[in-house]
């Protein structure tokens, strides 16, 4: 069963609360929460703060997308605050390893992004290591925008390294997903697909869920 993540980026945020709660009755398997910083991307969103603030309105899983220079150092402040999946950047850690560790040791679970331009076999040494692999299917930074092409061939590359490999993590993409994209990338071997404008952006998000998971599983 593929799962969708609805991304808060597109939701009301004078009433987030009754946002969440809104994708949840409808469905929903995590919350995407997208933290950025205005220096790895150029837009600022939401921090430590908003995450505890929401955490009591859901049961879901708060799947943490940073999008910000210096992970290592606000990791503990976003597991203490009530995430449950902390996903980072390869391209603003180097040591990578070391920062799954550290999201680990603060019982959370730990994924790595990656950008369009990012090559795939950047992350072939950590697929171990992972619960999650995050491939961007846009350039990070803003909701609504259209998913790029060339980022299918990544998905399949690493959902044929799983599997090669013998690994369980899960395979999500994020960025321009709708029911056309939905399927392409499901196809590919993704199976937990991010929507922010394609749920919030509509009048009926439980409508805009169903019709996700139907391209799919059709
Ligand atoms: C983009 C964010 C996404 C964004 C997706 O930087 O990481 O999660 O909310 O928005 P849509 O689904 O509208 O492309
Ligand atoms: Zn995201």
């Amino acid at each position: 069963m593929v799962k969708v993540a609805p991304s808060i980026l597109s939701a009301n945020f004078s009433m987030l609360g009754q946002e969440i709660q809104e994708v949840e009755k409808g469905g929903a398997d995590y919350i995407h929460v997208d933290v950025m910083d205005g220096h790895f991307v150029p837009n600022i969103t939401i921090g430590p703060l908003v995450v505890d603030a929401i955490k009591p309105n859901t049961s879901l899983p708060l799947d943490v997308h940073l999008m910000i220079e210096n992970p290592d150092d606000y990791i503990a402040m976003f597991a203490e605050a009530g995430a449950s999946i902390i996903s980072v950047h390869q391209e603003v850690t180097p040591h990578l390893h070391r920062t799954l560790q550290l999201i680990k040791e603060n019982d959370v679970k730990a994924g790595v992004v990656i950008n369009p331009a990012t090559p795939v076999e950047s992350i072939l040494p950590i697929l171990p290591d992972v619960d999650l692999i995050l491939i961007m299917t846009v350039n990070p930074g803003f909701g609504g925008q259209s998913f790029i092409d060339s980022t299918l061939q990544k998905i399949d590359q690493v959902a044929k390294w799983r599997k090669d490999m013998n690994l369980s993590f899960e395979i999500e993409v994020d960025g321009g997903i709708n029911v056309h994209t939905a399927k392409q990338a499901v196809d590919a071997g993704a199976d937990v697909l991010v929507a922010g404008s394609a749920v919030f952006n509509q009048a009926n998000r439980h409508k805009a869920m169903r019709e996700i998971r139907e391209a799919v599983e059709g």
